[in-house]
């Protein structure tokens, strides 16, 4: 595991949008896992611009994202198939033939996760998988839970994360309450994980993460065992990993 500290999200951004770019460039057909949240914005952005001045070329790259609500389609504004094509699939050369998102409106929800896998594998895995981290240590929508998923399943989102999604919908009502997500096993089978995380927010759960018992309480604990994680997170984010003296 490496940690890369970075003093605010602007810097945060930039050195993972470094990491990426580095994928994509000493492998232009890379398989990127790829992740929503508030905190890839600066990233995607960093990544566009480089795609625009021609030093960042994705017209071979291929993308799995981690996850979707269930109930919203695509063109609905809170979609994560939204975020990802007007946080960066429209903005840059890739073929969005070959970018995924889980089927939030699949009526056989059994089926979609199945083929979910089968794309995952069939693209013959995740070359790197990028990841934030939800306040209760959640990565994708694997909450915290009794044991570790496998593979792509339906999860019942937790109160915490419903109340911490609400600021981006109208009302309370309108808040998806369950998910489709890739599994932890979908996550710990990829090459590279790059994790980002900024704010104060994000300090207990990145601390419980990287130093913290194993658990699937904590999912992104889970990461302990991958072989090659990468982990931007600004100052506010690594608060008391610092003050521990760890790193
Ligand atoms: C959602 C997403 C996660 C993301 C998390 C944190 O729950 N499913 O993939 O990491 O939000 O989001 P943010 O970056 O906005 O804090």
């Amino acid at each position: 595991m490496i940690i890369y500290a970075a003093k605010d999200y602007e810097e945060m951004s930039k050195k993972a949008a470094q990491i990426m770019a580095a994928q994509i460039t000493l492998k232009p057909n890379s398989v990127l896992g790829l992740a929503t949240g508030s905190t890839p914005v600066g990233m995607y952005r960093h990544l566009t611009e480089w795609n625009h001045a021609g030093e960042l070329d994705f017209s071979q790259v291929s993308s799995v994202n981690l996850d979707e609500y269930r109930g919203l389609s695509g063109e609905n504004d809170q979609s994560y198939r939204y975020f990802m094509n007007t946080n960066l699939f429209d903005h840059v050369n890739i073929d969005k033939a070959r970018t995924f998102v889980p089927d939030g409106l699949a009526e056989d929800a059994d089926a979609a996760c199945a083929d979910y896998n089968e794309i995952i594998c069939s693209m013959g895995g995740i070359d790197m998988q990028l990841l934030g981290i939800g306040g209760n240590g959640h990565i994708g929508f694997n909450e915290p839970a009794d044991a570790f998923a496998q593979g792509t399943h339906i999860v019942d989102l937790t109160e915490s994360t419903i109340q911490a999604n609400a600021r981006f919908f109208e009302s309370m009502d309108d808040v998806p309450k369950q998910a489709i997500t890739m599994g932890v096993g979908n996550i710990m089978s990829a090459d590279k994980i790059l994790l980002v995380a900024s704010g104060e927010a994000k300090a207990e759960a990145l601390y419980n993460s990287l130093y913290g018992p194993v658990t699937p309480q904590v999912p992104a604990s889970i990461l302990q065992f991958h072989k090659n994680v990468m982990i931007v997170a600004d100052e506010a984010a690594l608060r008391i990993i610092r003050e521990k003296g760890l790193i």
